[in-house]
């Protein structure tokens, strides 16, 4: 049996349960890989993906996801917005905002969030969000996919510190009650974003904003990094890069930031 019960998170989802169908597997390759499969089945807004173990966790770019069963909490999302996915810019940053505000209810202090994707706890990465987009007539389906260590993962291979919600938070809670904050806390936000897109939850990000104002350099696959001052973010989720030849905008795709 899966470690998360589905009619046991019901009940810790009180008036917001009729908006979540969850599912919960033992294994799956990817619990985003599953929830994309299944949106093409036409599967309701609110269907939620959570397995215990996954064979091909993912990451963007095709990075891989470490967890162990007990150590993390995998699972997906599948949300449905109208317009099209040009409305959707800066999604995965609101999605920060929301894990960050679900962590804040259960308790945790210092939450702070990198861009684009990677909530922190100090310079470690505490959750990982990775949204990927389908497009059809009605809409834009969007399947967030997110990866939150409960205990700090040890497995080698990571090429950045990672954290675990137990260095800030004993005993950590129940994986249904964490599991229970973040979809209500998602719920709230993608409302909230539906109708004001990420400029409504740009100032909550810029608060909880890790590398405000330090150097930084950010790198594209193949290109020679650019170096700059990391300035936060604009009304649909860009970077805002001070460089020597002034500010630029750089949108999320295919590149990565680093401290300089
Ligand atoms: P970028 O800044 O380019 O987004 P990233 O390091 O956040 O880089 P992603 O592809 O967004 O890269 O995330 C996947 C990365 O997360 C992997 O490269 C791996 O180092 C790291 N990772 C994998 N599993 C975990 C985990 N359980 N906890 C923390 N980090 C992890
Ligand atoms: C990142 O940090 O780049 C994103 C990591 C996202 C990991 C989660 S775990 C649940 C879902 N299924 C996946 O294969 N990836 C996401």
């Amino acid at each position: 049996m899966p470690l998360l019960d589905p009619a046991r998170l019901k009940d810790r989802l009180g008036p917001f349960a009729g908006r979540f169908d969850v599912d919960a597997l033992d294994l799956c390759d990817s619990t985003s890989s599953e929830l994309m499969r299944r949106s093409a089945r036409n599967v309701p807004s609110g269907s939620v993906v959570v397995a215990d173990r996954q064979s091909a966790g993912r990451g963007r770019r095709g990075r891989s996801w470490l967890s162990d069963p007990d150590a993390g909490l995998t699972f997906s999302l599948l949300w449905k917005f109208a317009g099209p996915p040009a409305r959707l810019a800066g999604l995965s940053l609101a999605v920060g905002v929301a894990l960050a505000l679900a962590l804040e209810d259960l308790g945790v202090a210092g939450v702070r969030l990198k861009w684009p994707n990677d909530v922190l706890l100090g310079e470690a990465k505490l959750a990982g969000v990775l949204v990927e987009l389908a497009s059809d007539r009605q809409g834009v389906q969007a399947v967030i996919g997110i990866g939150l260590n409960l205990r700090a993962p040890v497995a080698a291979g990571l090429d950045r510190p990672a954290a675990g919600l137990e260095a800030v938070l004993l005993p950590v809670p129940d994986r249904h009650d964490v599991l229970a904050a973040l979809l209500v806390r998602l719920a709230g936000v993608f409302d909230a974003f539906a109708v004001d897109g990420f400029a409504g939850q740009k100032s909550a990000w810029m608060a909880r904003h890790a590398w405000q104002d330090q150097p930084v350099s950010v790198a594209a696959e193949g290109e020679s990094p650019r170096a700059g001052t990391c300035r936060g973010v604009d009304d649909d989720g860009a970077l805002l890069l001070d460089t020597a030849s002034g500010w630029v905008r750089i949108y999320a795709g295919d590149v990565s930031l680093r401290r300089a």
